[in-house]
């Protein structure tokens, strides 16, 4: 996920960490490092772009009658498992970041499985089946993508859909797309400077320890996301492209603006279906 700097809410903060290594032996993740920033973002509810557009965007794509069981795949801090549960899903989340795991669980009313893990990894959830799989703002966080497609297609039942919603991966590349403002045909537009090829971009999270914190974003071209679900055996079934629902309200450039708005996307959701 892709997210501006800002001031973030401190009152907003689940539980305080008391000390940030994670337990046993195993390496912090860049989002354990990152989690608090993340949590006062996103909160028990979600960020706005949650609330109003990704969570009922993916809960339509899955068509998933009450009962169903769905993976969250790279939950974070539980804002999506928790969002489900409301509307009578059964979910899990899967996620490699401790922290943010502990955060889900703090903030989880009722009891939703938490599962440590990488998804990439050949055994992790080993052996379980899920109705549904969706992965929020997430997968421009992982690095291979084509373990993590390989699991998916095993934990899904036949037939079974997958929901991704990535910040679009045409006109929302952090560092590599921006606004511009067209003076004589008083327009806004999105310039692209780099698109095709795979990069590895990161990005500064505020330090809440005396240190820069960052994280780290995969961009990819489209057609790579494609070849890497086929391969799995995923066959993508629906490709949706969702706007932002913000607005300027005065100023000069605010018709432009809006203009633009409507016309370049924020979100892209892809579904695919296991196909037997
Ligand atoms: C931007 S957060 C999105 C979290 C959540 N889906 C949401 O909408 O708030 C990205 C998440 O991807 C997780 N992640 C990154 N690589 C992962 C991997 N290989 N396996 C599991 N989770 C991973 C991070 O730990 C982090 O929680």
């Amino acid at each position: 996920m892709i997210l501006k700097k800002k001031i973030f809410p401190r009152r907003n903060i689940a539980k305080p960490i008391k000390n940030l290594r994670t337990s046993g032996q195993r390496k912090q993740t860049l989002w354990d490092q990152a989690s608090r920033w993340y949590d006062s973002l996103v909160g028990m509810s979600g960020s706005d772009y949650h609330q109003t557009i990704v969570m009922p965007g993916v809960l339509k794509l899955l068509e998933l009658k009450p009962g169903r069981r769905v993976l969250d795949l790279a939950c974070g801090q539980g804002v999506f498992s928790r969002f489900l549960l409301g509307k009578k899903i059964k979910p899990e989340g899967l996620d490699s970041s401790e922290e943010l795991l502990r955060m889900a669980r703090s903030r989880s009313i009722k009891l939703i499985p938490y599962h440590l893990g990488n998804a990439g990894d050949a055994k992790v959830l080993n052996g379980q089946k899920f109705d549904g799989v969706a992965c929020l703002l997430a997968v421009q966080n992982i690095e291979k993508i084509e373990p993590v497609f390989q699991n998916v297609a095993k934990w899904l039942k036949p037939k079974g859909k997958f929901v991704m919603v990535l910040t679009h991966p045409c006109f929302r590349i952090p560092r590599q797309t921006h606004w511009g403002w067209d003076e004589d045909k008083k327009i806004e537009y999105r310039r692209v400077d780099r698109y095709a090829n795979e990069m590895k971009i990161p990005i500064l999270t505020p330090p809440f320890v005396d240190k820069v914190n960052y994280t780290m974003t995969y961009h990819r071209p489209l057609q790579n996301y494609f070849s890497a679900l086929l391969k799995a055996g995923l066959y993508v079934d629906s490709l949706e492209e969702w706007m932002s629902n913000k607005e300027s309200a005065s100023g000069k450039r605010s018709r432009g603006e809006n203009r633009a708005r409507k016309e370049v996307p924020l979100f892209m959701a892809i579904r695919a279906v296991r196909s037997s």
